[in-house]
């Protein structure tokens, strides 16, 4: 049992005070869960928002360019091939995000998305999986981090849909935590009386998910060394990808980093640079327009490389930081929030605060970047298609004519010829073939010319 006096204290010291104004109309019950729920909570980990930018030069992250990684794509290939081959890398999507931008309170993953076969993104990620645990003849663990608004809905969807394939073995959904919301003066928030307004505390939950759940333990029993990261809303992230695999263990670096180089200046996507010593994603939110176009003593622009959120993190290396105790801190950032205020739920301009994966990168020994190509591997799911009757920009429409183009390109370099009209979606079943390489060893001409829609499944 929670001492009312004792959290009384603790709350006062916070600025929280006010969360037990109305205590004595809450009914026994859910006074005692209330308590426990404001008990639990690292209150001065949230007053205190995650530490501005380091002072200190920025300068060039170590990138591995599409030209270097051509020259050693064999050595690197064969080293991936054989991490793949021992058992020694899992897959990890984060997926705690709700489709709320995409108009439904489903896990965005449920989202219908492939052009002909109607598949969700969840079944095109799992298919992904599937494929490549068939080419290495194991069962590599695909871990699913989902939140306490999503994991029920996702964990009755995946099984639903029989798994999509994959051994029940081999899917581990864990999820993530929460964070109370706050108000511009930082006091925590109600949703009810006697129930905290909370958010899911980010995508960089995962990391302590991954402790908490056991599944970080389990994955270094179980001599997995490499997570490869993706996001559940970019439909085109590979999992199967030996040379990133084979760049980690070669190198032995405890993160890298993919990265591509930005379409225009403002495009908003973080940015791998180096400050004080440390690689580091700087978000577009940080920097102001003049600092975006800020250029190195050799004329290249600073904020070049763009971050598509994919990486590979080190099992060993999360490991040690768990060791430590590390934390990854809280960022705040107004969001519109339905608190109950006054008696009644209002609409006010608040605060979320999240942690974002990618703060780890600065606590990594070894950390690199590794230059794609954007059209092979970026097509994110983020907007609805029209909005106001306008096309959006990352939107299941954008995605989809992406990965359209994607395969005609496989096919031209199959000697296909390629006569499409713009409107026309080309749609490859990962289980027939999951990267370029596969199609083209699988790819019997059974077309010589194509010039409409067209789908192709295992
Ligand atoms: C993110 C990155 C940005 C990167 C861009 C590429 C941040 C702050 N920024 O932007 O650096 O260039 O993607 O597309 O991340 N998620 C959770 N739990 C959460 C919050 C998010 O699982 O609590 C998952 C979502 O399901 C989604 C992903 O994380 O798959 C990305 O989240 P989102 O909020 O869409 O990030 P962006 O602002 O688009």
């Amino acid at each position: 049992m929670v001492d009312p006096f004792a959290l009384n204290d603790l709350l006062a010291k916070h600025g929280q005070e006010h969360l037990l104004a109305e205590l004595a109309t809450l009914g026994a019950e859910q006074r005692e869960r209330y308590l426990a729920q404001l008990a639990s909570i690292d209150w001065a980990e949230l007053s205190h928002a995650a530490a501005p930018l380091p002072a200190g030069e920025v300068g060039a992250s170590r990138v591995i360019t599409r030209s270097e990684r051509q020259a050693r794509a064999a050595t690197l290939r064969a080293a991936g091939e054989a991490a793949y081959g021992a058992g020694r890398a899992a897959v990890l999507m984060v997926a705690g995000g709700q489709g709320t931008r995409l108009g439904s309170s489903a896990p965005k993953g449920c989202f219908p998305i492939a052009p002909h076969s109607g598949k969700s993104i969840f079944q095109l990620q799992a298919e992904k999986v599937l494929s490549l645990s068939r080419r290495f003849g194991r069962q590599v663990p695909f871990l699913i981090m989902t939140s306490p608004m999503t994991d029920a809905d996702t964990r009755e969807f995946f099984q639903a849909n029989g798994w999509f394939g994959l051994d029940q073995a081999q899917l581990r959904f864990f999820s993530q935590g929460t964070v109370p919301s706050i108000d511009q003066q930082g006091r925590a928030l109600l949703r009810v009386p006697g129930m905290l307004l909370e958010n899911p505390d980010g995508h960089g939950g995962c990391f302590t998910a991954l402790v908490t759940s056991g599944n970080l333990a389990r994955l270094h029993a179980d001599g997995i060394e490499q997570i490869i990261y993706i996001q559940v809303d970019n439909i085109l992230a590979p999992v199967d990808d030996p040379e990133l695999l084979g760049l980690a263990s070669l190198e032995g670096a405890e993160v890298i980093t993919k990265v591509l180089p930005k379409a225009h200046p403002d495009e908003k996507v973080g940015h791998l640079v180096r400050v004080a010593g440390s690689d580091r994603i700087v978000e577009y939110t940080e920097l102001t327009p003049a600092q975006t176009r800020l250029t190195s003593a050799n004329g290249e622009p600073l904020y070049r490389w763009g971050s598509p959120a994919m990486h590979s993190w080190g099992v060993a290396f999360l490991a040690r930081l768990a060791a430590r105790g590390y934390q990854i801190p809280l960022h705040r950032s107004a969001k519109p929030l339905k608190a109950w205020l006054g008696g009644a739920a209002q609409d006010i301009t608040g605060w979320k605060s999240e942690r974002f994966i990618f703060d780890l990168i600065p606590e990594a020994r070894t950390s690199l970047g590794l230059e794609i190509d954007r059209d092979s591997e970026f097509a994110p799911v983020k907007n609805p298609s029209l909005s106001d009757g306008k096309p959006m920009n990352d939107s299941p429409a954008t995605a989809v004519a992406l990965a359209s183009r994607l395969y005609a390109s496989w096919l031209a370099a199959a000697g296909v010829t390629i006569a499409l009209p713009a409107e026309a979606r080309i749609e490859i079943s990962p289980l027939y073939a999951a990267t370029r390489e596969q199609f083209l060893a699988r790819w019997d001409r059974r077309l010589e010319r194509l010039d409409g829609d067209y789908y192709l499944e295992a």
